[in-house]
């Protein structure tokens, strides 16, 4: 997987964003899978604590199933998880934390994710998403986080093939371990990801879900 980033325009909000991935037809996970960052314009040069992401995850040709997570720090453990499932045409997250390689607990810092626009088709699911207080991390005293001045992040991402138990309530998902694909990469940050729009982009960020 290439750390060098891939940039796209999203067609839907014309957001700028470096991208990471597995092309569909690869054999590391089935459907392929996509993870981005738009950042503040002095991202680049100043720590930010928060990024516009998206999110495209697989869900093997069944409608609706399916999740997938990005870990912000590299690694399942003592880094911040995003997990994201669809249900019923649209896009729930939750935010977890896991101290093993069990079942992630619910993360108990002040992560804020606002959704800017969200797809489900028979495959895949596509969520642009606002996400604050996501670049530093905190649950009960551990603490991480990561650097975008660095201009290089340590990023992980898994995805699944079973949907999530009570999907429409993120604190009380259940799950198995994750069985299409996971992997730990680099990702490289370029001039592109960072951009004077930021602010008006974050701005649509207005739906919550649930
Ligand atoms: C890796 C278990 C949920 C993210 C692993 C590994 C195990 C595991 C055993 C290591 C596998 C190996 O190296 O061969 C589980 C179980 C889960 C769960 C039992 C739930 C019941 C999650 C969730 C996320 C996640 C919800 C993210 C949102 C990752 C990532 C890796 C990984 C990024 C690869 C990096 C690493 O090895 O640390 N998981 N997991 N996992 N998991 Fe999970």
């Amino acid at each position: 997987q290439a750390s060098t980033p891939t940039t796209i325009t999203d067609a839907k909000t014309g957001i700028v964003f470096n991208t990471w991935g597995i092309a569909n037809g690869a054999s590391q996970t089935a459907g392929g899978f996509t993870f981005g960052v738009a950042l503040p314009s002095n991202a680049l040069t100043t720590d930010a604590d928060e990024f516009i992401g998206y999110l495209q995850c697989s869900s093997k040709d069944v409608t609706n199933t399916g999740w997938c997570g990005v870990s912000l720090g590299g690694p399942m453990t003592n880094s911040l998880l995003l997990t994201a499932w669809p249900s019923s045409g649209s896009i729930y997250t939750s935010f977890r934390y896991a101290t093993g390689y069990t079942m992630p607990d619910v993360y108990t810092g002040d992560a804020k994710l606002s959704q800017i626009s969200s797809t489900v088709n028979a495959t895949h699911f596509t969520l642009v998403f606002r996400c604050q207080k996501c670049l530093q991390w905190n649950q009960g005293g551990q603490t991480g986080g990561v650097s975008t001045s660095a201009s290089f992040m340590v990023l992980g991402w898994v995805q699944a093939f079973p949907a999530p138990g009570n999907p429409t309530c993120p604190s009380q998902i259940t799950m198995q371990q994750h069985d299409n694909g996971m992997s730990i990469f680099g990702a490289q940050l370029d001039s592109k990801a960072a951009n004077p729009s930021y602010s008006a982009w974050a701005a649509k960020a207005t739906t919550t879900v649930p």
